[in-house]
Formats: structure tokens, C-alpha cells, sequence
């Protein structure tokens, strides 16, 4: 299951991304938390020293598509894979139950509590968007659309801030999308934007309040996003602790906010995967995007790397009777 954190800047993206993913990792996992956002702090908040962090994919972008391309024959080269080439037969896919594979090996690294932590590494607000190649992003993008996951095994994407992530297909690739909101008038002001957006391309939302501090705070996000909001984060001292370079363990957080991320992560389990929307969009959003840049950009029709007869998802192996 794949979840996205967004919403504005400052909202708490990182924090809760990085709580939830050591939450879901304590409980089992497998969990891969991706940073994805322009400024990288998610490996801190995971307890990673600045050393210690993983090799950025961006940086790496032609190595992940010459593995990920694999001998698919629609694929000619990886210069003529972009971010938004779907798999098809003959490429390869990434489980996260068998990590081993090249990508995972080479592009994340162990965290305290267990998630394994890969990074984009930083870049740029002229690198957002569908006009742009050289995207860091878009590592995540070709991340997510050949990975083949399933119940009980997670990826938290912390996203960039605003409504960015809806430039490009991105918000797409998840199960359900986090939208973290602080209870202002504009912590709730991109609420709708996103609402709306999302619908159309039903996409869940559920809505996390943060930094709240008593009941009017929860009844002024109930006011704003109604049944969208799921679970509210209350202002936590532990976080702030952290924040001050105190040591931090799961166990120090609150008990009213361990119980707000088993909310969340209860609604994460109860969504239904739905591989045919994901592989409709897949397409769809390689379509637009070699459109409006990506054929000129490779000097090929890259519609032609639609493999019109691969299965998204897990495929099911029928046995001779
Ligand atoms: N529930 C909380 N309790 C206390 N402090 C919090 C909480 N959530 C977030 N913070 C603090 O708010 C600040 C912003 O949080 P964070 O960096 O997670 O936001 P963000 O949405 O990722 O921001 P950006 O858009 O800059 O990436 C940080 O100092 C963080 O420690
Ligand atoms: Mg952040």
C-alpha cells in the first residue's frame, strides 16, 4: 500500500510521514518512507545522521531506468524512458517483500525503527511540473510504477508542498493520500483544491489535522473539511523535543497521538487496492506527458512503449489441472 503526505508548507508533512512510517515499521512492515519534497529533512526526522543518508535517485536517474527497462522491447534505451513510461512485459518490477534487487540495494538505507529510507535528493521549484525532464521526482514516479506491493507492506511518499504534486501523475500512484492541515483558515484553504482534483481522478483523500490543541481546533477543521477528517495530531511535546535534538523514541510519543497514527494506518489497511485505475492512469498521464514534452524531448513516439497487453499488479500464475 502506497500513501502520499501533502498538504501546505510547514503543515507537518515530514513529521507525520516519519512518525507514521516508524509506526506501520514497528508493527511489521515492510515500510519504505521516500523523501520527495525539495528541502530533505524526512531522514532526520527517521533518526538518519546527515551522513548516513542514502544515495539520492535523482542523481542516479539513467542507472534506475537501465535496470527498471530490464529487456522490455518497447523501451529502446534509457534515454527514451521518462518518468512516466509504464512497465510492460519484459521489465522489471520491484517487490518490497525481496528487497535485494539493485535499486533498493544501492538507493536505500536502514533506519532506527525499521523503515528503509530512499531519498530524491534536492532540487529545484523549476524541476516540479509536467514540463520538465530532468525531474527528480520522477524517480519516485518510475519507482511506483514498477513496484508491485501489496496488503502489509508500505511505502509513505513526504511530498512537496502546495498543490504541486498535482502537476505531474504523481498523485496518482498512491492508495490514498494524507492531506495534513493545521487548523487555520489556511491550513484549510488547500483542502478543497486538492478535494476537488482528487475526486476527479478518484483518488482518496482523508484529511489529518495537526498541531492541534483542544476540542475548538478539531471542531474548526469538522466546520471546514466535514467527514474528511480522520484523525487530529495534537500539538506534541515529544516532536518538539526532538526538534530541540532530544533524543527521540516512538515510545516517548503521546498516547493520544500512537493512537491517531493506528488511525491512520487502519484506513490505509482498509483501502481497497484498485490496479485497474492505476494502470488506466498510468497510461493515460504517459500519453499527456509524451505529448506535451517527452516526444520531443527523446525524438520518439513514446506511445509506442504502451504495452497494451501487461498486467498491472500481482499477476495470478493458473496452474495446469
Ligand atoms: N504534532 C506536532 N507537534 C509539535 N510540533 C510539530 C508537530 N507537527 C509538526 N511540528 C513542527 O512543525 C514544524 C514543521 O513541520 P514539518 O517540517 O514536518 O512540516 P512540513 O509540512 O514537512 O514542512 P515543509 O513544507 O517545510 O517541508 C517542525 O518544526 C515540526 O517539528
Ligand atoms: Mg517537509
Amino acid at each position: 500500500m502506497r500513501v502520499a503526505f501533502v498538504g501546505k508548507g510547514g503543515s507537518g508533512k515530514t513529521t507525520l510521514s516519519a512518525l507514521f512510517a516508524r509506526y506501520t515499521a514497528v508493527r511489521g512492515g515492510p515500510v519504505v518512507a521516500i523523501d520527495a519534497d525539495i528541502n530533505q529533512h524526512l531522514g532526520m526526522a527517521l533518526g538518519v545522521e546527515e551522513g548516513a543518508l542514502p544515495r539520492p535517485m535523482g542523481a542516479h536517474l539513467t542507472e534506475i531506468k537501465e535496470y527498471l527497462r530490464g529487456d522490455n522491447p518497447r523501451v529502446s534505451s534509457a534515454a527514451a524512458m521518462v518518468k512516466t513510461t509504464p512497465p510492460g512485459r519484459g521489465s522489471r518490477l520491484l517487490d518490497l517483500k525481496e528487497p535485494a534487487d539493485p535499486v533498493h540495494a544501492r538507493y536505500a538505507v536502514a533506519t532506527p525503527d525499521g523503515p528503509r529510507l530512499m531519498v530524491t535528493g534536492p532540487f529545484a521549484e523549476d524541476d516540479l511540473g509536467v514540463a520538465c525532464y530532468h525531474s527528480k521526482v520522477g524517480a519516485v514516479e518510475l519507482y511506483l510504477n514498477h513496484l508491485v506491493d501489496g496488503a502489509g507492506e508500505y511505502v509513505v511518499v513526504d511530498m512537496t508542498a502546495g498543490a504541486d504534486s498535482f502537476a505531474s501523475g504523481l498523485f496518482t500512484r498512491f492508495d490514498l493520500t494524507f492531506l495534513v492541515a493545521e487548523p487555520t483558515r489556511q491550513g484549510v484553504g488547500v483542502y478543497r483544491q486538492y478535494r476537488d482534483y482528487a475526486a476527479d481522478f478518484g483518488v482518496p483523500v482523508a484529511v489529518v489535522g495537526n498541531k492541534v490543541h483542544g476540542p475548538r481546533d478539531v471542531e474548526f477543521l469538522r466546520e471546514h473539511v466535514g467527514q474528511d477528517l480522520l484523525v487530529c495530531v495534537e500539538h506534541s511535546a515529544a516532536v518538539r523535543a526532538m526538534e530541540q535534538g532530544r533524543p527521540f523514541r516512538l515510545e516517548d510519543l503521546e498516547p493520544a497521538n500512537a493512537e491517531a497514527l493506528g488511525g491512520l494506518l487502519t484506513h490505509l489497511n482498509a483501502q481497497e487496492k484498485d490496479w485497474a485505475r492505476f494502470g488506466r492512469q498510468a497510461v493515460q498521464f504517459h500519453l499527456k506527458n509524451a505529448e506535451a514534452w517527452a516526444n520531443r524531448a527523446t525524438g520518439e513516439d513514446l506511445a509506442a512503449q504502451i504495452d497494451p497487453d501487461f498486467v498491472f499488479g500481482p499477476t495470478r500464475v493458473s496452474l495446469p489441472r
